[in-house]
């Protein structure tokens, strides 16, 4: 028997929503196609919207979500995005395949997307190739009530009132496509531009400034250093493909069991990372005001055969499933810092909740896992443990178990616990201290390590009841969970 403690009378933090965000950006068929088909088109569309993947979307609660990038934050300029659509520039998006961009998708829609998800939008500026008063006027425009220029053309574009803006990126991988910076650059700059990203009237932006490449500590002990006083929030940035190699990710479906083990090495390694981010912040900042924001995470393979290598479409597996449930179990349980993660990409491109073909859907089994985690949205974080062997070969060992646990507000609580194994199932005894549970509802995600949804096959992977497998003890609960597989377990008074 393996135990899985869970100790209820230690609540470290709240698990703030934001944890469970999205990204989407103008790259590929993420926006275009994906979340937006315009109005005239023959796919059911509020305002441009498609209302399939919308009313996905709200079933699994996004709290929150980023726009326009990514790289082509960088390049963008939201004025070309704004007005009467058939006037608005069409342009080459160089950084993404180099298609057409014209610019039908802009500020007015995206704050319609994010008013039809019922989540808060999260707008990144450009610092790269843009100008200090390019980001200001933005940020009047979108959030400006009374009397100014800025305000006077929305109103002219037919919002006369302004919209509620909390999250603001000053740049993006600025260290990289977004100007090629070194963290002493970059620091100055962000000082220099927060400047004018002002507060109108009730609307408090929260500033945040972009963090560090994977494991560049030299770039957050400056950015804290120089800038921490002037940011609420610092990105990080890190991304899970096979081996060491990112010119030779692997295949999304086809690969072998050491590349389900190296993958989830690379998935686990985020734990490190926000650890050792997390200490050098907490020199700067010991009272804990500078959120960490993983505004960028997920699995990134090679793309499918025959798609656009710069539209960067992928599919999504069990073994993907698996990369957001362990992840989303660290950030649970640094949530004392973690105050948002934003999944890339929110359809059609890299880790995906949703996959789309002309007026077909498909959701990827790591939708299912968002699906299952929704109830730690706002939860308090509980003390948790597992007891676990370690599996997988040479450098990729890694723990088969691996959990989190939450206490919601109406006294439920929420246990996730992944088993990595290809191989074992392991029997588990859970004990519960300090809470006495009268119930259980148990879900359970699993199938083949290469299971994934497709538009001939959507229903290959779905999450299955798992109740009748789990049983109360004196102390918990006992149950086995089966290999490679996600089993939720949610407990009520
Ligand atoms: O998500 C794809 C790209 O990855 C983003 O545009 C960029 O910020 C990162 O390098």
């Amino acid at each position: 028997m393996n135990k899985l403690i869970v100790n209820t009378y230690k609540k470290p933090s709240r698990i703030h929503r934001n944890l469970y965000g999205h990204f989407s950006e103008h790259l590929g068929r993420c926006i275009y196609g994906g979340l937006y088909v315009g109005e005239d088109s023959p796919i059911p569309n509020t305002n441009g919207m498609r209302n399939d993947v919308v009313s996905a979307l709200r079933n699994i609660r996004v709290p929150v979500l980023r726009w326009p990038g990514g790289c082509f934050a960088d390049e963008y300029h939201w004025k070309d995005g704004i007005g009467e659509k058939s006037l608005r520039k069409r342009m080459v998006n160089t950084h993404w395949g180099g298609v057409v961009e014209d610019n039908s998708f802009g500020t007015h829609e995206f704050m319609e997307l994010c008013r039809q998800l019922d989540c808060a939008p999260y707008v990144n500026g450009n610092v790269g190739s843009g100008s200090v008063q390019e980001m200001q006027e933005w940020v009047e425009y979108m959030t400006f009530d009374g009397e100014s220029p800025m305000a006077r053309l929305r109103g002219e574009n037919g919002r006369p009132k302004p919209w509620s803006l909390r999250y603001f990126g000053i740049g993006n991988e600025n260290w990289g496509c977004g100007g090629n910076m070194t963290a002493e650059e970059y620091a100055n700059q962000f000082r220099r531009y927060q400047t004018y990203v002002r507060n109108y009237g009730e609307n408090k932006i929260y500033k945040i400034a972009c963090g560090p490449n994977v494991d560049d500590y030299h770039w957050t002990e400056v950015l804290m250093r120089e800038a921490g006083r002037f940011m609420d929030g610092l990105t990080l940035h890190h991304y899970s493909y096979c081996g060491d190699d990112f010119s030779h990710k692997g295949s999304a479906l086809d690969f072998k069991e050491e590349e389900w083990y190296s993958l989830l090495h690379k998935a686990l390694y985020m734990d490190d990372l926000i650890q050792i981010h997390k200490g050098i912040m907490q020199r700067y900042d010991p009272e804990g005001r500078v959120g960490l924001l993983v505004d960028e995470w997920g699995s990134w393979h090679e793309v499918e055969p025959g798609a656009n290598p710069g539209f960067l479409y992928q599919q999504n597996t069990i073994r993907d499933a698996m990369v957001a449930a362990v992840t989303l179990n660290i950030f649970n349980k640094h949530s004392d810092r973690v105050r948002m993660a934003n999944i890339a990409q929110t359809v059609n491109v890299l880790q995906s909740m949703i996959l789309t073909e002309g007026e077909k859907m498909v959701l990827t089994p790591s939708y299912f896992v968002f699906d299952l985690y929704q109830d730690h949205q706002d939860a308090m974080l509980v003390d948790s443990f597992v007891e676990t062997e370690m599996v997988g070969e040479g450098a990729y060992r890694i723990p088969a178990l691996h959990e989190s646990a939450s206490l919601s507000e109406n006294g439920r609580l929420t246990v996730t616990l992944a088993n990595l194994s290809l191989e074992t199932a392991y029997d588990i005894d859970a004990v519960l201290l300090g809470s006495s549970l009268n119930g259980v509802e148990a879900t359970l995600l699993s199938g083949e390590m290469a299971a994934h949804n497709d538009f001939e096959h959507p229903q290959s992977v779905k999450p299955a009841a798992f109740s009748q497998e789990v049983r109360l003890t004196s102390s918990g609960a006992a149950f086995q969970i089966p290999p490679h597989s996600i089993v939720k377990l949610s407990f009520h008074a």
